[in-house]
């Protein structure tokens, strides 16, 4: 998988290759980045550069006048050698000068990860990668650089990282060190980055690379809703299936830099790791530094392609813990029900409805401790509020066990209310700026997780509720971004940031690596901390606190370029929406909910009896085909249908698959509809149908009228009461066929168009959808 001949390294997974080698003056020159090629064929790869470009600087005028580090890709580079892009590295040395210039001593291949002594990294039960360490060393400055490279073969992902190592005999300070440089030939490639704010996280942005600097970058103290650190390249007329794409990410929850830099001489330089922004890091002589991982693969498969990698990546080599590849449990979350209102008994009717519904898991969301009424006060602090829980936490979680659930809480552990006991007493604990007024956001303060007391305080706290109440789920969410960053206790503020984030990392491990059993889901407003740092610990996250399902079409999907099903909380709320007053059915809110881990979060009693029916066939649904739904190979389509959004999940060995259609606006008079599938047994056969769903009549308001032999006021009390006792069916389509056929695409039923209607009929409208189950019949084999 690795090798080292001829000065030439190549590393390769199943289907790439991703070769460099060392030159005549010792820089790692870049080669080749793509699909799988054959060994030592080398020549018709590089890039040529058998002249001087005008105004270059030569890096040896008298040993080769052509050779010039600005039109060389780079597998790394410094500062002051005649490479004008963009640098991964500035140190200010020992003299004060910032000039370095790595070139290559030596280099290892071990066998499997190199575990991280700072930081979360991926990782490989079966040993069966391989770890590259290429030693590199600027002997004047007394550095010496290690870039490693892991493999994982069959996922098609490397990993790269760095450890600058202070060999010199005084102090250095490093201003930057990005974690992974990888310069490559442009192939007009467009960058996507997936983007947005609360309540509209991860949507994905596209624009093609022109001459200079494209930044994907957040400084808010967390990875952040702004800008994932995931990104993508795509050369042109790539697509959801066919085409050339490179993925990106980051194994880090703080601040991340990520670049992309077409050079004049049309190389492209991709550059990730932590955002110099305010980063100045004291490098004692013999100290080492390391860098976040990097990820990042390639596919000639299209933007799904791609995605399956990651995909598989995050399940196997970052998600650990015994919910690792385990089917997760549906919830429901008080929080969109009660929000701060609450009390023993009313959590005690949700969890015994949402239990006769089918839900296994009961969180109990904010508002359980200190005086936390509303969000003004109590973080900080953890006596349970014994207004609302008289007999405490122990009790409730036994009390919902007794149910037959499991029981979880919300912790928003990395934060402080003035208005909170842990503040009068410590308000030192908070992160403020000497001689400046700190800045509030959602009422509240950061904690300095750089502070070891105050991680201390976090871990006992939590710890002690964990285990008093047998706690088997855990939402950890932080609700601002960060400001004011200072810690008395660091002697050089330029470490805040990375140091909260390893003060972030230990308060995790201390208190989830021994209690592997409690199911984390991590939270930030929703989508603020998406990352592969937070999913070493927390094997789900809180997509969004959009739970809007149209909005959710956009957000979800954006997530799925880089993660997993089986990393999104996904819920159904209610309707109207409260984040867009949009109203949607309770069809469409599972239907999009589904793909994902499944949660409920309103509250119940405001459905109707035959909305409660509904959605306890939605679980039955949802657990029959919860492994294909979390852990299924996920797709997107492409659809020429600018009102179409077409979902799909195949269960790893084909025999199952569920497809959603969703119509997010939609249009007159709408032409035929086609579904489009793959991924599936070309021979296999396979029977598709409908779930079967409600059309509640409410919908059709006054055109009720042409179904009944009488009128009735669509705006009337009898309407009204009509609607909770009677609803239609949706109509259900079936089908037999081979998986080849079914991969041509599914023409489906007509839509209502207003000139009828039957049981054959779609009945979308506006926001409509259905999902659609394909499962292989029995003895059908290739
Ligand atoms: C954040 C979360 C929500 C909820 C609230 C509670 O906004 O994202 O899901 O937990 O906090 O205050």
């Amino acid at each position: 998988m690795i090798a080292f001949q001829d000065q030439l390294f190549t590393l390769e997974t199943d289907h790439t290759s991703y070769l460099f080698r060392v030159t005549a003056f010792g820089h790692l020159e870049h080669i080749y980045y793509g699909e799988r090629v054959p060994d030592g064929e080398i020549e018709t790869l590089l890039t040529k550069h058998v002249i001087m470009q005008g105004s270059s600087v030569q890096y040896d005028a008298q040993k080769d006048d052509t050779y010039c580090l600005d039109n060389l890709p780079l597998e790394w580079s410094g500062i002051g050698s005649g490479d004008y892009r963009q640098t991964p590295i500035e140190v200010k040395l020992a003299d004060g000068t910032y000039r370095t210039d790595f070139v290559y001593e030596s280099y290892e291949i071990l066998t499997g990860c190199v575990p991280m002594e700072t930081l979360p990294s991926a990782y490989d039960e079966s040993n069966q990668t391989q770890t590259l360490i290429v030693t590199m060393i600027d002997r004047a400055g007394g550095l010496k650089l290690l870039l490693h490279y892991t493999v994982f073969s069959a996922t098609d992902v490397i990993t790269r990282r760095a450890v600058l190592i202070n060999t010199g005999e005084a102090s250095v300070s490093i201003r930057r060190i990005m974690s992974m440089q990888l310069d490559m030939e442009n192939e007009g490639f467009s960058l996507v980055t997936f983007d947005g704010a609360w309540i509209k996280e991860t949507h994905r942005h596209d624009r093609t690379l022109k001459y200079g600097q494209y930044v994907n970058s957040s400084v808010t103290g967390a990875s952040s809703n702004r800008h994932n650190p995931g990104f993508l390249l795509y050369a042109d007329g790539a697509t959801q299936s066919h085409g050339r794409v490179y993925g990106f990410n980051l194994v880090y929850s703080g601040n991340h830099f990520g670049l992309a830099e077409l050079s004049p001489f049309d190389l492209v330089r991709v550059q990730l790791g932590i955002n110099p922004h305010c980063f100045d890091w004291t490098l004692e002589s013999g100290g080492h530094f390391e860098t976040p991982e990097a990820i990042m693969t390639f596919s000639t498969d299209g933007f799904n392609g791609m995605s399956a990698h990651f995909h598989d990546f995050v399940n196997q080599h970052i998600v650990r813990g015994d919910w690792k590849g385990k089917e997760r449990p549906v919830l429901i979350n008080n929080w969109e029900a009660c929000f701060f209102r609450f009390t023993r008994s009313k959590l005690l009717r949700l969890a015994r409805q949402a239990r006769r519904l089918g839900v296994e898991l009961f969180v109990l969301d904010d508002g359980w401790f200190g005086k936390r009424n509303d969000d003004h006060a109590g973080l900080g602090d953890y006596e349970v509020n014994r207004k609302k829980l008289p007999r405490g936490m122990k009790s409730f979680a036994e009390e919902i066990r007794a149910l037959g659930m499991l029981f979880g809480i919300w912790f928003e552990p990395e934060m402080v209310n003035p208005d909170s006991d842990l503040f009068r007493a410590h308000p030192e604990f908070a992160v403020t700026t000497p001689g400046r007024t700190p800045l509030l956001g959602r009422n509240q303060l950061v904690l300095d997780l750089c502070n070891p007391a105050v991680r201390d305080y976090i871990v006992s706290n939590v710890s002690n509720i964990l285990d008093d109440a047998k706690i088997d789920y855990v939402k950890w969410d932080m609700n601002r971004h960060i400001s004011d960053a200072y810690s008395p206790m660091l002697a050089n503020q330029g470490e805040f940031y990375h140091r909260y984030m390893m003060g972030l990392y230990d308060v995790f491990s201390r208190i989830f690596r021994q209690r592997p059993q409690i199911l984390l889901e991590s939270c930030s407003s929703g989508g603020n901390r998406f990352d592969l740092g937070m999913l070493c610990f927390s094997p789900q996250v809180w997509s969004s606190d959009d739970t809007d399902a149209i909005e959710r079409l956009k957000i979800q999907e954006g997530l799925s370029y880089l993660y997993p099903l089986s990393t999104m909380g996904a819920h159904v709320s209610a309707s109207p929406n409260q984040q867009t007053l949009r109203q949607t059915s309770i069809s469409t809110r599972f239907n999009v909910a589904s793909f994902g881990c499944l949660g409920y979060e309103l509250d119940l009693k405001h459905l109707t009896m035959l909305e409660r029916k509904e959605v306890r066939e939605q679980i039955a649904y949802y657990k029959q085909y919860r492994r294909t739904l979390q852990y299924g190979r996920f797709l997107r389509h492409d659809t020429s249908k600018k009102n179409k959004v077409y979902w799909q999940t195949v269960s790893l060995d084909q025999s199952k698959s569920i497809a959603g259609v969703y119509q997010p606006l939609a249009q007159a008079a709408e032409g035929n509809d086609i579904l489009p599938l793959s991924q599936l047994g070309e021979n296999k056969q396979y029977r598709m149908q409908t779930k079967g769903q409600r059309v509640f009549i409410r919908r059709f308001g006054g055109l009720i009228n042409h179904l009944l032999p009488f009128t009735i006021n669509p705006n009337g009390a009898l309407f009204r009461w009509a609607d909770r006792l009677y609803a239609m069916n949706d109509c259900i389509e079936t089908y037999t066929a081979s998986g080849k056929t079914l991969m041509q695409g599914v023409h489906l039923n007509n839509q209502f168009i207003g000139t009828g209607y039957n049981g054959n009929v779609r009945m979308l409208g506006d926001f409509g959808s259905n999902l659609y189950a394909i499962e292989q019949l029995p003895d059908s084999n290739e």
